[in-house]
């Protein structure tokens, strides 16, 4: 345990099940790093009222089902802590507090502020918890201490700014309350949708983790794969084609022999697409199969979901105390 390298803390909105590119653009990372730090893995309900404060009929099963998705492909109770951010009420304190000494203009000049702003549409996003949102993750990072947080290129900007936060903090009350929390930028494999877009909620492409087996295959078929091959015949390009970059990731032998029978024309897709069915179905079977028994046992969510924000709450006390100290409240 104490050889670990550090803390880690990450969290994702709870957007219900996750589809197969949040698992390889992040969830695998997850999984990799709870062996190398201590890990905090934080389902943040009050992050998705920042956006869908108006439909929030779901958020709570939303929650369970993304927990589930989480143990299901190998985040787990016994390594790292999993909990649900509106269990943990000094985030919204730690959020308050660091709002005193935030200047605005770092919150309006984060980029992904002005890019939602103008790609959310029908919804009134002029709010004081959506142009707070990054401090709320920022409150998140730091009242772990982390050193590290795993995320995706999009959210780097989130990071820094909670360096500068930290910084400000701590020059301000002329004490290392927070140290500095390293980004860590996620590998990521490229997920195409059925379509060949990025995998996507938005775009209605997506391949949910939790498939059962015997509905891959029909996904599969609808996967589009290189549009100039016509016949079986036809010399195909691998590297235009959503089922070769699905063969990269699920494909644990023969993926040259494929790349090599499809520029010769020696494949023809059909074939191509069964074969990858089967591995898929090697990959997410067990995967299905954990969500199966999980669902069969909802009482088991609860009880970890209540583990996690016993072992939070401990370190975010103690945090408050040291803040509340230095800030002189
Ligand atoms: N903003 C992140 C996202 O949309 C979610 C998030 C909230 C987060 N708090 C966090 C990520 C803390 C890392 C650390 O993906
Ligand atoms: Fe894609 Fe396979 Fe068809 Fe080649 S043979 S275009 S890799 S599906």
């Amino acid at each position: 345990m104490q050889s670990k390298k550090g803390t880690i803390l990450s969290g994702m909105r709870p957007t219900g099940k996750l589809h197969l590119g949040n698992l390889f653009g992040a969830l695998e990372n997850w999984v990799k790093l709870q062996d190398e730090y201590r890990c905090f893995f934080c389902v943040v309900d009050w992050h998705a009222l920042t956006t869908a404060y108006e439909d929030t009929e779901d958020i709570r099963d939303n929650v369970k089902e993304m927990v589930i998705d989480w143990l299901s492909c190998g985040i787990d109770p016994e390594k790292s802590v999993i909990f649900k951010q509106s269990d943990v009420k000094e985030h919204a304190e730690l959020h308050l507090l660091l709002s005193m000494i935030t200047p605005l203009s770092w919150l309006e000049r984060v980029p992904t502020y002005k890019e939602q702003l103008k790609q959310i549409e029908g919804r009134n996003l002029a709010t004081y918890g959506f142009l707070g949102y990054p401090l709320l993750q920022a409150a998140d990072i730091l009242l772990y201490k982390a050193d590290a947080v795993p995320v995706g290129e999009d959210q780097a900007p989130h990071i820094e700014f909670t360096r500068e936060v930290a910084r400000r903090a701590n020059y301000l009350y002329k004490k290392p309350i927070f140290p500095e929390p390293a980004t860590i930028l996620n590998e990521y494999k490229v997920v195409p949708g059925l379509d060949n877009r990025k995998m996507s909620k938005s775009y209605d492409n997506i391949i949910e983790i939790s498939i059962p087996p015997e509905k891959i295959s029909g996904k599969v078929r609808m996967m589009v794969t290189d549009p100039g091959r016509i016949r079986k015949n036809d010399p195909g390009n691998p590297q235009i084609c959503s089922i070769y970059a699905f063969h990269r990731i699920f494909n644990t032998a023969g993926l040259s022999g494929i790349e090599e029978s499809c520029r010769a024309g020696a494949i023809g897709c059909v074939e191509c697409k069964k074969d990858l069915s089967g591995w898929m179905q090697n990959f997410l079977a067990p995967v299905y199969d954990r969500r199966r028994e999980l669902e069969n046992n909802p009482r088991v969510i609860d009880e970890i979901l209540e583990e996690g924000r016993e072992k939070a709450v401990k370190v975010a006390r103690k945090t408050m105390e040291e803040v509340r100290q230095a800030m002189g409240v």
